[in-house]
């Protein structure tokens, strides 16, 4: 998204007390790229509740979770509009004068009573009812990648597991001819590649553009079962969506679904890896499951957000300007010892909602299908997997950024 330039400014805006400007990279910060939870954790222990970095064009940087949720619950303040993919958003007219079709975002830049509209038609099909009928096609999808690595006691679990489950089930649930799956996932790699340059992400994500919409034109001439045909029927202010909705949405869906869901598994994963009696009590009660992802997903956070100041306001005590970008670190949170007691250990059963999925109205849109995923995944792994661990001679590898991510996970059992 094009909130960060990358660029690190030389001189603080005049209203920003020098108290509260605390040096933090988002994707460049060492103690970050050596364990990015780690690094979440020390943010609350070290760094002031909402600090200004000077980092990536100048942001405020927001980890608590009592002021996060009192931000996304303010979109009058805090507005989305702003996160289009380089270009102005036109999103009040409904037609898109970007002349590079496939980067506005829906129902992600649209700020409510609009986003109410573009959102509803999601609700529906991503409900935890909708989503259940995609239960077997998990099963089966991951079985057959655990198929392929099971005999061997190894893997790369990101490119092995984590990368292609999700990737194959998009498709699916967009309706996506899956022969182009090989196809469709090297650009899935490469756009949510940290070390490509900014030309080269641009270019996949045109061609990852071209793609969907050849799928949006294919459903214009014959519905299918699935949620592009849903979407192009949908209701919008009575009105069905534009051609560059509906890419909008695929596109959101599409980098929404994605990247997230891969490093919520690993990172998940990993942490199986190291807790060898954990792994044990999931193996012999599976039951036990839906309440560990909730514990996982609280301890690695994987997306960060950001708003757009709307007018000159008072934040728990912080004066922003109206123009500032705030950038809401959510994996931060889910560290607030406010918010969760004992912050770093893994506690079944916790009460308190993790700020994994965010809060208001744009909370995510597809943590049912995120966490089916999830159950499923754990559920086949754990029964036909070995006890694992991480391979004693290659390191997991860290990316930073706007999602937290793993680069490599060799694994091994016998
Ligand atoms: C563990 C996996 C996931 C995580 C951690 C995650 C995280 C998030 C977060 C934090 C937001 C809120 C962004 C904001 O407030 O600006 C969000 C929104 C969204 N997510 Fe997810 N997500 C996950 C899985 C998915 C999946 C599987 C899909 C696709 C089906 C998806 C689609 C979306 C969309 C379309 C939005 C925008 C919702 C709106 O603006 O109303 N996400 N997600």
């Amino acid at each position: 998204m094009s909130a960060f330039s990358g660029q690190k400014l030389d001189k603080i805006p005049a209203h920003v007390p020098p108290e509260l400007v605390y040096e933090y990279d988002n994707a460049r910060d060492p103690r970050l790229l050596e364990d990015p939870h780690a690094r979440m954790r020390s943010l609350i222990l070290e760094a002031p509740p909402i600090f200004f970095t000077p980092y990536n064009g100048g942001n405020w940087v927001v980890t608590r979770k009592k002021a996060i949720v009192d931000i996304t619950m303010n979109p009058e303040v805090y507005s989305n509009a702003f996160l289009v993919s380089g270009h102005q958003s036109e999103e009040h007219s409904g037609e898109h004068k970007d002349s590079q079709p496939g980067l506005m975002m829906l129902p992600i830049s649209a700020d409510p009573p609009r986003h109410t509209a573009y959102r509803t038609p999601l609700n529906q099909p991503l409900s935890a009812k909708s989503v259940a009928g995609l239960e077997t096609a998990i099963r089966t999808m991951t079985n057959e990648l655990i198929d392929k690595v099971l005999a061997a006691g190894r893997c790369d679990f990101l490119s092995d597991i984590a990368e292609p489950l999700p990737v194959t089930l998009f498709m699916k649930l967009a309706g996506m001819p899956t022969n182009r799956l090989a196809e469709f996932r090297e650009l899935a790699t490469q756009a949510t590649s940290a070390t490509v340059d900014h030309a080269s992400r641009e270019a996949t994500f045109k061609r990852i553009a071209g793609i969907l919409a050849e799928t949006i034109k294919a459903r214009q001439e014959k519905r299918e079962d699935d949620l592009i045909s849903h979407l192009l029927d949908a209701n919008i202010d009575g009105r069905n969506p534009t051609f560059q909705e509906m890419l909008g949405y695929s596109i959101a869906l599409f980098l929404g679904g994605l990247e997230t869901v891969v490093n919520a598994l690993s990172f998940g994963v990993r942490h199986l890896a190291r807790d060898q009696e954990l792994q044990a009590r999931l193996r012999a009660d599976p039951s036990l499951l839906p309440g560990a992802i909730e514990e996982l997903l609280r301890l690695y956070g994987i997306a960060s957000t950001v708003r757009r100041v709307m007018r000159d306001e008072v934040c728990h005590g912080v004066q922003f300007k109206q123009g500032d970008t705030v950038s809401l670190l959510l994996p931060a949170a889910n560290y607030d010892d406010e918010a969760f007691p004992n912050p770093e250990q893994f506690i079944l059963g916790r009460k308190e909602q993790h700020q994994t999925f965010n809060t208001g109205p744009h909370r995510c849109v597809g943590l049912n299908l995120a966490r089916l995923e999830m159950k499923v995944f754990y559920q086949e792994w754990l029964k036909r997997v070995p006890p694992f661990r991480l391979d004693p001679e290659k390191k997991p590898q860290f990316v930073g950024g706007f999602n937290l991510a793993i680069s490599s996970l060799p694994l091994v059992w016998s």
